[in-house]
């Protein structure tokens, strides 16, 4: 079989991972030829391919972002999309493809298997809000560099009696928020499953200060919202996908919390500091575990799949599971952190 394979959305951590370890076993044990699409679904549609062998992915394994490219583009959005994108693989002799991404890029993937392509997904996001695997890859990551970037600012804050802003990545779910947040011991947390009250903010931060401390953390994630009608955060410009570009939440926050308490306050937008790098052990095996089982899938000819990781076993769901819902961080997590708020 000619596969091709191609990278979505926001780039993560073990991307790389993902692709060397479907080309190892591709060549290798089933014999198929790999082929990329560079930048996404914008490759399929533009037609640009590159050759993928185990010599060309050697040494992938702990590389960064990926190296393939990727974008934002929805072909489903594209005048003659499907029909282009049906006819780059048919010319480029391709019989499946293996989609590695968000929601967005595999909802693609979806749509254009229910009209036949023969797709294969592996799920993707630093967010970690697919809902139909336990973890993605990238979130782990991403997880620890927060955290070390929180445990940095715990002193400068300190030296200064400050409160420090700390914004994460995470639009429609706080896991990284929380994540970090509990892991770097953060005295307040907030994320978009749940508005936040200024009002109640800045009691809690005057209630710290008043009794002991003289320096806080505030994690939040940048899909954070006020109660409506509270504050008013910066309208944002919306991509292809129909998602606003966010960012930006804890520079309208920190002021507001300034001017409120009195206590000088800094922000930290970490933002895609937390998509780059190496990644962590963790994600170099899940993302290898992923890029096997997602060659496995396609010599099997299991199409409209995606793999996914339950407990401790790699499976195969359905495509459409992946793309129905999103998951949101539950409340007593969220609860567990708050112990360590006061
Ligand atoms: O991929 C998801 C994500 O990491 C979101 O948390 C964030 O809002 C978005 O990507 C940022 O994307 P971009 O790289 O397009 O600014």
């Amino acid at each position: 079989m000619r596969v091709g394979v191609l990278t979505g959305g926001g780039d993560c951590p073990g991307l790389n991972a993902v692709i060397r370890a479907l080309v190892r076993r591709g060549e290798e044990v089933y014999g198929h030829q790999v082929v990329g699409f560079r930048h996404g679904w914008r490759g399929v549609l533009d037609g640009e391919v590159v050759e993928l062998t185990i010599a060309a992915t050697d040494g992938l394994l702990a590389r960064g972002g990926t190296v393939l490219g990727t974008s934002r583009t929805n072909p489903l959005k594209r005048d003659d999309g499907p029909a282009t994108v049906r006819a780059t693989l048919a010319r480029e002799h391709v019989d499946a493809l293996v989609v590695i991404g968000g929601d967005d890029t595999l909802s693609v993937a979806c749509a254009l298997g229910d009209d036949g392509l023969a797709c294969v997904g592996v799920p993707k996001t630093i967010d970690n809000d697919l809902a139909a695997t336990d973890v993605t890859f990238g979130f782990h990551t991403a997880v620890q560099t927060a955290t070390d970037a929180i445990d940095r600012l715990h002193t400068t804050a300190e030296s200064h009696d400050r409160v420090m802003v700390v914004e994460v990545m995470g639009r429609h779910a706080g896991w990284l928020a929380v994540s970090s947040g509990l892991a770097g011991g953060a005295d307040l947390i907030l994320v978009p499953e749940h508005p936040f009250d200024i009002d109640a903010v800045c009691d809690h931060l005057r209630h710290r200060h008043e009794h002991g401390a003289n320096a806080s953390i505030v994690v939040v994630a940048e899909g954070a919202q006020p109660v409506h009608g509270t504050l008013s955060l910066q309208d944002a410009s919306v991509d292809e996908f129909g998602h606003v570009r966010l960012g930006g939440v804890s520079s309208t926050l920190a002021p507001e919390i300034e001017a409120r308490t009195g206590y000088e306050t800094r922000v930290t937008i970490l933002g895609h500091v937390l998509r780059g790098g190496t990644p962590t052990a963790f994600d170099r095996i899940l993302a290898t575990r992923f890029g096997l089982a997602a060659i496995d899938a396609v010599h099997d000819h299991d199409f409209g799949t995606m793999v996914a990781l339950r407990g401790t076993d790699i499976v195969r769901v359905p495509l459409a599971d992946a793309v129905r819902k999103m998951k949101t961080v539950p409340t007593p997590l969220l609860e567990d952190a708050a112990v360590f708020f006061e």
